[in-house]
């Protein structure tokens, strides 16, 4: 009795194993023969990115917001860390830090800088630690409350256009503390009611790209 019912134990798991290797192949034999359209089969990269980043570089995807109506997003090494869906973003100016080395998000904030207080954007931009990447979305307004100092600071983080920002300016870009140069990852468009694309504001702006990690 006992050894009859040893074999029908390993009867039972032989069963299961053949059909979840037959079932295994049958949905890759399936897989390979029946071929997507080509617009569906075009292999999917980081962000939506068209190509795939390389080893030492991080993939990253940042759209500004639409006139006020719709908010920033943020994507980064495939992950959206700020936007509308994951209700983490703000009027103003919308800021993510990353580790430049790890590619974590060390901190996220959103600054109104229409109706709010410059001093808390100011500490934060203060407090940067070494090697951190710094990413910005604008959102309807980030000039009203905009001053001297904190233009500096994202100066030094390597922006060419903080200097210039001023009410309802579309503006994305990528800096890094310590930037020794221009960052080659920002885009800027001044509120101008004879070029707008919506009535009282710039059209979005979208930055894409790959940004090189920070090697220790
Ligand atoms: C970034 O990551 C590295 C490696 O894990 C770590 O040593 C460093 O302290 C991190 N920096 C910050 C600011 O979190």
């Amino acid at each position: 009795m006992r050894v009859a019912g040893l074999i029908r134990v390993v009867a039972f798991i032989f069963t299961v194993v053949t059909m979840w290797i037959f079932l295994r192949s049958y949905t890759n034999f399936n897989r390979k023969t029946i071929r997507l359209p080509r617009w569906l089969d075009t292999p999917k990269f980081k962000c939506g990115l068209s190509k795939s980043c390389l080893n030492n570089f991080f993939a990253f995807k940042i759209s500004s917001g639409a006139a006020n109506v719709v908010g920033p997003s943020m994507c980064f090494e495939d992950e959206i860390i700020m936007s509308p869906v994951r209700n983490n973003v703000g009027r103003g100016l919308n800021i993510a830090l990353v580790n430049g080395t790890t590619g974590r998000v060390i901190r996220k904030a959103s600054f109104d800088m229409y109706s709010g207080e410059p001093q808390p954007l100011l500490d934060f931009l203060t407090e940067i630690p070494d090697s951190t990447l710094v990413l910005v979305a604008s959102y309807d307004d980030p000039g009203t409350k905009m001053n001297d100092k904190i233009k500096t600071l994202f100066t030094n983080l390597g922006s060419s256009y903080a200097k210039q920002l001023g009410f309802r300016d579309s503006w994305v870009f990528v800096g890094a503390k310590d930037l020794r140069s221009k960052s080659p990852y920002e885009q800027f468009l001044k509120n101008n009611p004879e070029t707008n694309k919506y009535e009282g504001w710039p059209e979005l702006l979208e930055l894409e790209g790959c940004v090189p990690k920070k090697v220790m």
